[in-house]
């Protein structure tokens, strides 16, 4: 008979549990927030400040964008598809939603082609989850 929790196993499903639960994310979607905050910065940040009160630059700022009702930052002047848009930003839309933003929502101002890598996506989703 094979032990199945020696006390080395047992150490390391302790850490891969840790590590889920620090991604705050299911298995099968868990993203590297680290990862994804440098995606940000070549991939958003040239339109979206992410900071906590910050500016909006092009686009609005994405601070506690993950569970925010679409188009609602105070201030900010979105276009007419993107008001008419509804909906929340939750984790399933923003998946759909960044690989090709005018797909989803045909008309917005946001001129960005989409994310295609999908490693790339779940770790910039983790990312955008910390802000809160
Ligand atoms: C070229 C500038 C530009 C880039 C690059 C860009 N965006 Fe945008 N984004 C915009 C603009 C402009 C809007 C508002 C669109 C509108 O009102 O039609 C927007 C809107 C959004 C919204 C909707 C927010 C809300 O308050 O409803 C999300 C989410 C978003 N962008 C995420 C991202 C992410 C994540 C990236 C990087 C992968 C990104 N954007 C890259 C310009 C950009």
């Amino acid at each position: 008979m094979v032990r199945l929790l020696t006390p080395r196993r047992l150490a390391a499903l302790v850490l891969a549990a840790l590590t889920l639960a620090a991604a705050g994310a299911s298995p099968a979607l868990a993203g590297d927030a680290l990862k994804g905050k440098q995606v940000f910065s070549q991939q958003c940040s040239t339109c979206h400040a992410a900071a906590k009160g910050a500016a909006p630059i092009l686009g609005p700022t994405l601070w506690g964008v993950v569970g925010r009702p679409t188009a609602t930052l105070p201030g900010f002047a979105y276009s007419k598809a993107m008001k008419g848009a509804g909906g929340v930003w939750d984790e399933a839309r923003l998946r759909t939603y960044l690989p090709g933003p005018q797909k989803l929502i045909p008309g917005i101002r946001m001129t960005y082609p989409g994310l295609k890598n999908p490693a790339q996506l779940d770790d910039l989703i983790a990312y955008l989850k910390t802000l809160k």
